[in-house]
């Protein structure tokens, strides 16, 4: 066993359950805090050092007195791509917009070009200092998406490379399979459905978790969706969606009915989108206001997903198109400053709700007794000043299942 003390103050949500409304703001503090951690990454005990009975065979680790949150989930990320589109954000600058560039040939399918010329090598070696960043910032677990190969081979390097990724760096990598984000050049929309539910899916349903379709203007249609989703729910997959982010297509609400574990994105909901996710017992709010940053879009209704009872959680939305950045707490300066959460909300939606999204609310996210110990040690005064240091890390180390994975060693 080993024994962190010397922490000033801990943060966490808690429970195992995902926070919805005002639970959200609900935050944990404990004073002059310890964690005893079990040789399998678990938590034994956390609390006050006062309650913790000297264990004649634990090692001690002293954290000098730092301030210890639970480590991020990033629920929504791309990170596994071959090259970057900086040229895009700068055309979006001079006023064109996300599906006009794509038409320009810009877009999903400039992705699809870079990976379908690169090998599962270079594609490592192109995301996985991205993935080594989000460690060294704070970020523990990590659910990446497939989504620019678009034919049963490049989905399957893609998805591949996603598991290389963590296996070879410290992060707990969940794969989700995205071959519904764009229709490749040289086919039609109902041919390439059909080959997601006819081809895809079967080939390569055993090497993701999840099913994720980006239903949209100009992408999916929710007819579209909900037979890719069916199909995928009949192999053994969950579900997440990218709903109404472009425009409004009825999204939050065929996410619910589908029994996703998140809507994501949001940017465009309705009244009724909320009134179904606020109703749902399951489906997560995943908002990502990287993204409409960089696409200089209005920030999602978080206030008023929350004030409806939802269950919201951020994220980074990490792609080469519209959200160049794994930077979880830059997530959360985004979602205190542009959509009015408080700190303690955006811890809970970028950790606990974070990890619900991803069906791991059990065991990931807050910290717990039994929970894993993936734990950050920052050198800030409280939880106000992270989102508030905005852009910068106050970092000290990063903990993953009990071990220091990045930063100081203590
Ligand atoms: O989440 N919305 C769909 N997919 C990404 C963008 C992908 C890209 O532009 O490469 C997103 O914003
Ligand atoms: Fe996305």
């Amino acid at each position: 066993m080993k024994l962190f003390h010397n922490i000033r103050k801990l943060y966490t949500p808690l429970g195992s359950i995902v926070l919805s409304g005002v639970a959200m703001d609900g935050m944990h503090e404990i004073e002059d805090a310890a964690i005893l951690v079990r040789d399998d990454g678990t938590i034994e005990e956390v609390g006050p050092a006062s309650s913790f009975i000297p264990h004649p065979s634990s090692f001690s680790i002293d954290c000098r007195g730092l301030v210890a949150l639970p480590g991020f989930v990033d629920s929504h990320t791309h990170c596994v791509f071959a090259g970057e589109r900086s040229q895009e954000a700068a055309m979006r600058a001079e006023g064109r917009s996300y599906q006009e560039i794509a038409a320009m040939g810009g877009g999903i399918r400039s992705s699809v070009e870079q990976v379908r010329s690169a090998s599962v090598e270079e594609i490592v070696a192109y995301s996985k200092p991205f993935v080594k960043r989000a460690l060294d910032l704070g970020t523990t677990t990590m659910e990446v998406k497939s989504g620019y190969g678009l034919s049963t081979s490049d989905e399957r390097k893609l998805l591949g490379a996603a598991a290389r990724l963590g296996i070879e760096t410290a992060m707990e990598v969940v794969i989700t399979y995205l071959g519904a984000h764009a229709v490749p050049r040289g086919k039609s929309q109902s041919e390439y459905v059909d080959e997601i539910v006819n081809e895809q899916l079967p080939a390569l349903h055993g090497l993701a978790e999840f099913c994720d379709v980006f239903m949209d203007e100009g992408y999916f249609t929710r007819e579209e969706t909900i037979r890719i989703c069916t199909r995928a729910k009949e192999l053994g997959m969950k579900i997440k969606l990218h709903a109404d982010e472009l425009a409004e297509t009825d999204g939050a609400h065929t996410a619910v009915q589908l029994g996703t574990y998140s809507a994501d994105h949001l940017l465009k909901i309705s009244e009724e989108g909320i009134r179904a996710l606020a109703a749902s017992e399951r489906t997560v709010a995943t908002l990502l206001p990287i993204t409409a940053l960089s696409l200089r879009a209005p920030y999602a209704p978080a206030r008023k997903l929350i004030d409806a009872g939802c269950a919201v959680a951020i994220a980074t939305d990490c792609n080469p198109g519209s959200a160049m950045s794994e930077n979880m707490q830059l997530a959360m300066s985004l979602a205190v400053f542009g959509m009015q959460m408080t700190p303690a909300e955006a811890l809970t939606a970028a950790t606990l709700n974070g990890a619900a999204a991803l069906d791991r609310a059990k065991t990931h996210g807050s910290l717990e007794r039994n929970k894993l110990a993936d734990f950050v040690l920052y050198d800030i005064p409280r939880l106000d000043y992270l989102p508030y240091h905005v852009g910068v890390s106050d970092i000290v180390s990063v903990v993953k299942r009990g071990k220091i994975v990045s930063g100081e060693k203590l």
